[in-house]
């Protein structure tokens, strides 16, 4: 690259074709800010549902919808430039049908510029991925623990232990196939996701699974510290904002209380006395 060549974000063939190469490196992003401080650094940001529980509180993805995703999908689309932007499809916008997909799928791309989908699901997804990607849609397929199924996979377990790890093989095996650009493997044994990369010709993407995965995730806030109602095993954290945060709103108050804030460097002199009282 010359001196004055600028990056460009990557599209999700160059992702697909890191597959065995120098590992992936993503993070959520839900954010203009948060968007630029990764940007660059990252090989692909995700605006993903988690948005839901980090930054609105909900208590699961669920709740999540189009018009959040679209909202925030905007937001991190102004801060990248040399980042790829993978959205979200929320529960809800594509299980029923694979036209049903695409036409949220569409939209999502259409509106927030992003130039992926990911959608939760393995071998009873793999029409609706063949059906996006036919038509124009890249897909990351994201199997193991999905959260949108929180309630019929009976909370946020492992998954994939003794038999189960024969179907997230074939979950693995038919997004591959179907025609997914990369997959998010999830609290997945580390043995088993190992097993997955070795064996399926797209980029492995891991959170709570395997180093060797072929790329990681996490959730920025969760990385930064942020987000502190629950840390999960794998999330290592490589800061601490929340408590820095506090500690600074803290300091900030007691400036404010001790009428110490603003001081002289804070405030505006006038020339000359205003007279404005008389
Ligand atoms: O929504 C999300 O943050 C995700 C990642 C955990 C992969 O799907």
């Amino acid at each position: 690259m010359s001196a004055t060549a600028k990056k460009t974000a990557p599209l999700p063939d160059d992702i697909k074709a890191r597959k065995g190469g120098a590992p992936l490196v993503s993070l959520t992003a839900y954010t203009t800010p948060m968007a630029q401080m990764m940007d660059g650094i990252c090989d692909f940001a995700l605006v993903g549902d988690s948005v839901g529980m980090v930054l609105h509180g909900l208590p699961s993805t669920l709740g999540v919808t189009m018009e959040m995703m679209i909202l925030h999908g905007k937001a991190v689309a102004r801060g990248l430039k040399q980042t790829m932007m993978v959205v979200d499809m929320p529960f809800g916008s594509y299980e029923e049908s694979p036209a049903l997909a695409f036409r949220n799928a569409a939209r999502l791309m259409s509106e927030t510029g992003a130039a992926a989908v990911k959608l939760e699901g393995g071998v009873h997804m793999a029409d609706t991925i063949a059906f996006l990607v036919k038509r124009g849609v890249p897909v990351m397929a994201h199997i193991g623990l999905t959260p949108q199924s929180i309630n019929t996979l009976g909370g946020y377990k492992v998954q994939g232990r003794g038999a189960a790890a024969q179907s997230l093989m074939a979950d693995a095996k038919a997004v591959a196939e179907a025609g997914a650009f990369s997959v998010v493997l999830e609290k997945v044994p580390a043995a088993l996701a190992d097993e997955i990369t070795a064996e399926i010709a797209i980029p492995t993407i891991g959170i709570g699974a395997s180093a060797g995965c072929d790329g990681q995730i996490l959730v920025v806030d969760d990385m930064l510290g942020l987000f502190t109602a629950f840390k999960p095993k794998f999330v290592k954290r490589y800061a601490n904002l929340g408590t820095d945060g506090r500690a600074a709103i803290q300091a900030y108050a007691d400036d404010v209380r001790a009428r110490s804030f603003p001081a002289a460097e804070h405030i505006f002199a006038s020339d000359a006395p205003t007279g404005a009282a008389k």
